[in-house]
């Protein structure tokens, strides 16, 4: 007895640290793989679907080295879905469609190997990518059922994912065929039911699916998780120097856009994006709220360019300037799409644009923040390393729009003149003081920097450096623990703003200068233009920037939020030491200022911590004007 006691406080006090509310005084994120600026490169999909070959393949890298598209930074090829023939029963190995890979091809009798493609692409100085799924089988088993490239053989012959493989595939991919960047599909997961026509043929084993597009209650998260923890582990045995990329490809479900920071590189943030342009802006959409979640070394995916096909193809140039203008602020992986044996100067130049380009590329690595938004228009604004911003505005319709951009939107002092370059021109593009008037062509994006005095005497507002933000707890999983408030807020959704969206679902999670859902951040009818909006129960860690000496917020329940019955009280934590907190603040009191010494601090941790659990709704609490000067 002696002896469990002091064992059993030992236990609970870890739970304790353990506990993702708790501060930890240490920036959590640890990269998967590696990626200081968002990857850039080439993927045969969007272009080939399954219908590759090695000799499309090289074509398009050929074209990359040729073009210059190679120095302007694409430089992964990565080989997409297509590419196997099966896998070996005797020994669980996977071999190769030699018949479209020839130099995989050995000889007869002997193993197949990417490793001469992979030589081939290294000795072009460029980086090689191959793809898999986190299942059994893969997408296009499931959705190219009439393509002569399919896996062949029996049951397991065919089950060419990784379940069950992943230590041998990685070190194959990874170790002997020298991979860089791996594309982790989830089909096998969704599509393998016994209603799907493959599975009641016969054709396919299957597999309950445990990822449910568009229902998060049938989605099984943490054991998705678990397999994406068990591929991660696999690679930092064969690559324990990081040097990888990990594209983790759910296409936006079982709320990966929250957690897919900590289990690959860059995921995916939505259904696959194709050549027309509803598409195109809706998969932009399912990244412009997540500023909080991408960071350097960590990029939310609305998927690869479709620029050179389609509406973004050579008689629409507008519409694929737009198409990268978009990707450039939000941070975006830039993945090259289309056949660029094929493409025309005209196509190869707008995807080399230099300044487009370093705005994506940026070293600060921080998405742009959403200064305006309309149903029609958006105004976007990226923080670059150097202290300008770069601003992009966007007109969605069909038809002209106006648009007038202000100092306001971005941080900048409406008295002193904000001189603007054009990113596409490459040219100054005139001073302003306090607001400009443009007029945008239909499905125009314009993209600029700006150099300006900044609207804080010193220092900045946290909402301006999103990279610097970790969100180590979201609010949403407490709920998800509680079931009566999860299936609450699982079937609720918001209709603010004119639009429904899923209030879950990897949605509700902080935002910059706006609540989890849209509204303008407001505490008790004092509104505030700055800040940060996020649900209770959260805790963001915030890199601080050296030489920083102060912190200052007002905080308080936002006057948006559902659940009026529990309190919320504030806490602000300087590498591990409590340095300011609040008493419980319920809906409608008046906002609090919170301010905190920082000298010699190198990260914060903002947490508001909800005192007794509320069925109302979620709770949003508001951050207004979090600075740190
Ligand atoms: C899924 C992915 C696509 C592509 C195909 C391949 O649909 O989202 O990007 O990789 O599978 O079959």
């Amino acid at each position: 007895m002696k002896r469990l006691l002091p064992l059993a406080l030992l236990v609970a006090l870890s739970a304790q640290a353990q506990s993702p509310l708790e501060p930890t005084g240490r920036w959590q994120h640890q990269p998967v793989g590696s990626a200081p600026t968002p990857p850039m490169g080439w993927s045969s999909w969007n272009a080939f679907r399954v219908d590759i070959t090695e000799q499309k393949v090289l074509a398009s890298a050929q074209v990359i080295v040729d073009s210059g598209l190679a120095s302007a930074g694409y430089r992964s090829i990565n080989v997409d879905d297509g590419w196997w023939l099966k896998r070996r029963t005797s020994d669980g190995r996977l071999l190769v469609r030699t018949g479209l890979f020839p130099s995989a091809d050995l000889g007869a009798g002997k193993d197949s190997s990417l490793r001469p493609f992979t030589d081939r692409i290294h000795a072009m100085g460029l980086k090689a990518g191959l793809y898999t799924d986190i299942g059994r089988n893969a997408c296009s088993q499931a959705y190219d059922a009439d393509s002569p490239n399919l896996p062949e053989g029996t049951h397991a012959e065919r089950e060419v994912g990784l379940m069950g493989f992943v230590e041998q595939d990685v070190k194959l991919f990874f170790g002997e065929w020298n991979f860089d960047y791996l594309k982790v599909d989830g089909c096998g997961l969704s599509s393998y039911g016994r209603d799907r026509p493959h599975v009641a043929s016969g054709q396919y084993r299957e597999y309950i699916p445990t990822i449910v597009e568009g229902s998060i209650n049938q989605s099984d998260i943490e054991g998705t998780k678990k397999l994406y923890a068990g591929l991660k582990q696999a690679l930092n045995k064969v690559r324990p120097a990081n040097d990888y990329m990990l594209s983790v490809c759910l296409w936006g479900t079982v709320n990966v856009r929250s957690w897919g920071q900590d289990y690959g590189t860059l995921w995916r943030s939505s259904r696959d994006i194709w050549k027309g342009f509803a598409q195109m802006v809706h998969n932009f959409d399912t990244v412009a709220t997540r500023e909080f979640y991408a960071g350097p070394g960590r990029w939310n995916d609305p998927d690869m360019l479709e620029i050179g096909n389609g509406d973004f193809g050579d008689n629409h140039l507008l519409e694929a300037r737009t198409h990268l203008g978009l990707w450039a602020i939000v941070s975006a992986p830039l993945m090259i799409g289309t056949d660029l044996s094929k493409a025309s100067p005209a196509i190869l130049g707008i995807l080399k644009a230099p300044e487009v380009v370093a705005v994506n590329q940026d070293p600060a690595g921080h998405q742009g923040v959403l200064a305006y938004a309309d149903s029609d228009r958006q105004i976007l604004v990226k923080t670059l390393a150097d202290g300008r911003k770069a601003v992009l505005l966007f007109n969605r319709t069909g038809s002209p729009a106006k648009f007038t951009l202000t100092a306001e939107h971005l941080k900048m002092d409406a008295a002193s003149p904000i001189a603007l370059r054009d990113a596409w021109a490459r040219a100054e593009a005139g001073s302003f003081t306090g607001k400009r008037e443009f007029e945008l062509k239909p499905r125009e994006a314009l993209l600029f920097t700006a150099a300006g005095k900044h609207v804080l005497p010193r220092g900045y507002f946290v909402s301006e450096r999103p990279g610097n933000v970790y969100v180590a707890r979201d609010g949403i999983r407490a709920l998800e623990q509680d079931p009566v408030v999860y299936r609450a807020l699982a079937s609720w959704s918001t209709t603010d703003n004119g639009g429904t969206r899923p209030a879950y679902a990897g949605w509700g999670g902080p935002r910059a200068d706006s609540t989890p859902y849209d509204q303008a951040l407001s505490i008790q009818r004092e509104a505030f233009r700055h800040g940060i909006g996020v649900l209770a129960d959260s805790r963001l860690q915030v890199q601080v920037a050296p030489g920083s000496q102060r912190f200052a917020a007002k905080v308080g329940v936002d006057d948006s939020t559902r659940g009026k019955a529990a309190a919320v009280s504030f806490e602000v934590w300087g590498d591990g030491r409590r340095l300011a907190s609040t008493a419980p603040m319920k809906f409608n009191q008046a906002a609090r200022e919170l301010s905190a010494d920082l000298r010699g601090v190198k990260l914060i941790e903002l947490i508001a911590r909800q005192h007794g659990a509320d069925t109302t709704g979620p709770i949003v609490v508001t951050w207004g004007g979090a600075r740190i000067e």
